[in-house]
C-alpha cells in the first residue's frame, strides 16, 4: 500500500521476468518462465519470432545458432546461411527456415555462457517453447500460485517477418483472442521496438502497448515508408506526447533513464521519466542484472525487467 500510494497507482513497480529467469536458466524456455514466476516476478517476458509454418516461437532473434545445440545437428548443416537482418549481416540458422517440428527437435543453450558458465549444466534440457505452451504454462502457474501471472509479448524484427509473408502482428493478435487475452482486464502487455508495427497492433489490439527505444543509434524503422526520427527523438517531452496517441507506456533501455556518476554507479533519474509521466506513459525500463541492480531511489518507474529473480524483491524494497 505505501509502495501504491506513492506512486499513486494500485500496485507496483511491476516485475518483469525478462526473457523468463535469463540469469538462471536459458532464456526463453518454460524452465526460465516458471522460475521467474515462482521467484516472484508480475510478468513473465517472451521475444516472438516466427517458424517457416507460421508458428509464434519464443526467442530473442531469429537466429539460433547462439541460443539452441543447432549445431550440433548434422541434418541441419546446410542451412547455415548469411542474411541481411534490418541492415545487419548474420550468419547462421533462422527460424524461419525451420518448420515448427523441425524447431522442437533442437534444445536450448545459454547464450552467454563465458558470463553464466554455471547456467551450462542446463543445455540440452528444453526445448524452444511456442507462444501457446508460454501461454499454457503462465495460466497454470496462476492457478497453483493463486496469483495471476502476467505475459509481456515483444514482436521481433516485424518488418523482417512481414516481408517474408510470416508476418508476427496476426498471429499475436489470433492467439491474444483465442486465450480471452485481448482485454484491458487481462494482465497483458505489448511491446517492440518498431513504431509502425507498434501503431498496427494499436488497431488491432485492447490491451496496453510500450514502446521500446534504444540508447544506441540504431534506426528503428524498417518499412519502406521510413520514419526519419531517431529514438533520441521519441523519447524527447515531444515524441513521448506522440507515443502517447498508440501506447500506454515506454520501455527505454536503462542507460536512457538514468545518469551515471563519476564512478559509473547508477546516479540520478533524467528527464525521461518525468517527461513520460507527463505525457499520460509508464516507464517500464530494461535490463536490470545482478551487476547493475542498485537504482536511484527517486528513479519513479513503473516496471523493471530483470534477469535475475531472487533480487526481484531486492528491487522493489528498493522503491
Ligand atoms: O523488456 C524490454 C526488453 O525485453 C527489450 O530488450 O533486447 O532484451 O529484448 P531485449
Ligand atoms: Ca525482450
Amino acid at each position: 500500500p505505501e509502495v501504491a500510494q506513492r506512486h499513486g497507482q494500485e500496485a507496483g513497480p511491476l516485475v518483469i521476468g525478462h526473457r523468463g529467469a535469463s540469469g538462471y536458466r536459458p532464456e526463453h524456455t518454460l524452465a526460465s518462465y516458471e522460475l521467474a514466476a515462482r521467484m516472484g516476478a508480475d510478468y513473465i517476458e517472451p521475444d516472438l519470432v516466427s517458424t517457416k509454418d507460421g508458428v509464434l516461437v519464443a526467442r530473442h532473434e531469429p537466429e539460433i545458432g547462439g541460443t539452441t545445440d543447432v549445431a550440433e545437428h548434422p541434418e541441419f548443416a546446410s542451412r547455415k546461411t548469411t542474411r541481411d537482418l534490418d541492415g545487419v549481416r548474420v550468419t547462421g540458422w533462422f527460424t524461419d527456415d525451420f518448420t515448427l517440428a523441425e524447431l522442437k527437435t533442437l534444445r536450448a543453450t545459454e547464450r552467454i555462457p563465458d558470463l553464466r558458465q554455471e547456467n551450462t549444466i542446463h543445455n540440452g534440457r528444453y526445448e524452444v517453447p511456442t507462444l501457446q505452451e508460454v501461454i499454457d504454462l503462465k495460466n497454470r502457474l496462476s492457478r497453483e500460485l493463486g496469483r495471476d501471472i502476467g505475459i509481456y509479448p515483444e514482436t521481433k524484427h516485424p518488418t523482417y517477418f512481414q516481408r517474408l509473408g510470416l508476418a508476427l502482428e496476426p498471429k499475436l493478435v489470433q492467439a491474444l483472442n483465442r486465450n480471452g487475452l485481448n482485454t484491458p482486464k487481462a494482465k497483458v502487455f505489448v511491446q517492440s521496438f518498431e513504431v509502425a508495427n507498434l501503431k498496427q497492433l494499436h488497431r488491432e489490439l485492447r490491451v496496453p502497448l510500450v514502446q521500446l527505444t534504444s540508447a544506441s543509434g540504431r534506426p528503428y524503422d524498417f518499412t519502406a515508408a521510413g520514419d526519419p526520427r531517431t529514438y533520441a527523438d521519441i523519447v524527447s517531452a515531444r515524441g513521448l506526447k506522440e507515443v502517447a496517441t498508440y501506447a500506454a507506456g515506454v520501455g527505454p533501455d536503462k542507460n536512457q533513464v538514468i545518469t551515471r556518476d563519476a564512478a559509473g554507479n547508477l546516479a540520478a533519474p533524467t528527464a525521461l521519466v518525468a517527461d513520460a509521466h507527463a505525457a499520460g506513459l509508464k516507464v517500464h525500463p530494461y535490463t536490470f542484472r545482478a551487476e547493475n541492480s542498485f537504482l536511484p531511489k527517486d528513479l519513479r518507474s513503473d516496471a523493471v525487467a530483470a534477469d535475475y529473480g531472487d533480487l526481484f524483491g531486492e528491487l522493489r524494497a528498493f522503491w
